[in-house]
């Protein structure tokens, strides 16, 4: 059967006290509606389509590598409203189409396929997830007439009894889309908030004496962020149950409480995290990688058995084995090969370093080619910048750079060549010589005495 999805992702989030739309907080470095997209993806819906609204620009430019169409609703009338603004992407359809809130991240793509089995296998007209609260407060209730689904009252609108019911809508659904575009036509806005409901299908449905179905899981799952308290405890969750599968999977995290791994992270076996780390984005660690204390890595790849410890590593690739920091800065495109040393204080910015090269202390390398088997002394400057423009380097392999060296760009260092200490290169240092780029000593003899400044 013909499966599409829609994601209500059109309101503000006033509770949220921000100027970024709801949908587009972050729970484990990952905008909510991309989760809820990427759940959807992995549950086999692919032809998904967002209701924005509120900020829409900003979540289409969030949303923009993950091929899906958008709907508008202009003014937020309600979730009835916002489905009523997506017809288009439901006319002359037929099957079945699920709806979620966009501010539920925590839901398994597991559930929703068993959601949609339920729904199938049962000829349901609509399936609700729904979830047993202890504390139902701000939620739909789920109101069932001997034993049946019959309609979901909003808690603004509960009588006492309906207050008192602790089954309520996790705001998942899937329904037929045939039945569900008819419905809209019915709805109205005659409730306490003036709204159009898409829950009041439900009862719509049912009037025409249609099955409603309903799937309980558990409440984590439905946890729907509608305040920083809640994303606050969505983010603890979800973190958790990343760390869970890591540690699953053969990693080692010494203080799992206190590590923070991105949802589209990958780490390999007998790779081990020490506290605070924060790893995100795309990022891909490797096989026995060591990370000490304090590292934020973003969309690298860290290949395997390298060694890093307090630094920032920033859409960069590392090489095997290679060791990074204390202190090091690695900033974006940058390629670093294997076995290399970046040390402490070191900055690399868009440049490649060779197999083997040592970068121990106190250096900044930028736009730079870097060859194999160098070694960098402690303070050199790649002086890559002129005010104006931004010029390049290229060091040949097995070139020694002595401590304190400036490489004025643009400048080539060829092959097996040595510059002395405390040079400043401007020109080209020809392929095993040496080059000296510094004034020559000169000593005056007895130069104390005849200052008379000898204590
Ligand atoms: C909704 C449900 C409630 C359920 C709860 C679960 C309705 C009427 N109520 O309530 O039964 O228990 O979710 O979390 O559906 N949105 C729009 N356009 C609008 C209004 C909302 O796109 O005009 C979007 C929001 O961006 C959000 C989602 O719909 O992603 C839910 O809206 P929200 O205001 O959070 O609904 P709740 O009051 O939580
Ligand atoms: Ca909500």
């Amino acid at each position: 059967m013909y499966k599409c999805a829609i994601i209500l992702a059109a309101g503000e989030g006033k509770r949220m006290k921000s100027t970024t739309p709801k949908v587009l907080h972050k729970v484990c470095g990952k905008e909510m509606v991309n989760h809820v997209i990427d759940i959807m993806r992995i549950a086999d819906l692919s032809d998904i389509n967002i209701v924005i609204g509120k900020g829409a620009d900003k979540v289409k430019e969030s949303t923009r590598f993950r091929d899906v169409s958008y709907s508008y609703q202009d003014k937020q009338l309600g979730t009835g409203h916002a489905i009523i603004c997506a017809k288009e992407f439901l006319k002359h359809k037929k099957g079945i189409v699920a709806i979620f809130n966009g501010d539920v991240p925590l839901m398994r793509a597991e559930t929703v396929k068993k959601l949609i089995e339920t729904h199938e296998n049962n000829g349901y007209k609509c399936t609700i997830v729904t979830s047993l609260l202890n504390d139902p407060t701000g939620y739909g209730r789920i109101v069932r007439r001997e034993g049946v689904v019959d309609k979901i009252v909003e808690h603004k609108d509960c009588n006492k009894e309906e207050l008192s019911i602790n089954e309520i809508n996790a705001g998942i659904y899937c329904f037929d889309i045939e039945s569900l575009v008819k419905s809209l036509d019915k709805l109205n806005n005659n409730n306490a908030q003036g709204e159009y409901y898409l829950t009041d299908v439900i009862e719509i449905l049912r009037s025409e004496d249609n099955t409603v179905g309903a799937m309980i899981v558990d409440y984590e799952e439905t946890m729907g962020v509608n305040s920083r308290v809640e994303l606050a405890e969505v983010e603890k969750i979800l973190r958790n149950r990343i760390n869970k599968k890591h540690l699953e999977n053969g990693v080692t995290l010494i203080d799992a409480e206190n590590t923070y791994i991105g949802a589209d992270v990958q780490i390999g076996q007998d790779t081990i995290i020490y506290p605070g780390n924060a790893i995100e984005g795309k990022t891909v660690i490797k096989e026995n990688c060591v990370l000490y204390p304090n590292s934020r890595i973003k969309d690298s790849i860290i290949e395997q058995g390298v060694s890093i410890q307090s630094s920032v590593i920033l859409e960069s690739h590392i090489g095997e084995e290679t060791t990074v920091g204390p202190f090091a800065y690695i900033r974006p495109e940058s390629t670093i090969g294997k076995h290399a040393r970046i040390g402490d204080f070191v900055e690399i910015k868009k440049s490649t370093i060779g197999d083997n090269t040592k970068v121990s202390h106190l250096t900044y390398i930028g736009d730079a080619e870097v060859g194999e088997d160098c070694n960098f002394g402690c303070g050199t400057v790649i002086v890559n910048y002129d005010g104006k423009a931004k010029y390049k380097t290229k060091i040949g392999n097995r070139a020694f750079i002595g401590c304190n060296t400036n490489l004025v760009a643009p400048v080539e260092v060829k092959d097996n060549s040595y510059i002395a200490a405390g040079s400043t290169i401007t020109n080209e240092v020809p392929e095993g010589s040496l080059a000296i780029g510094r004034a020559k000593q000169k000593n005056i003899e007895g130069w104390v005495d005849k200052k008379g400044l000898k204590k």
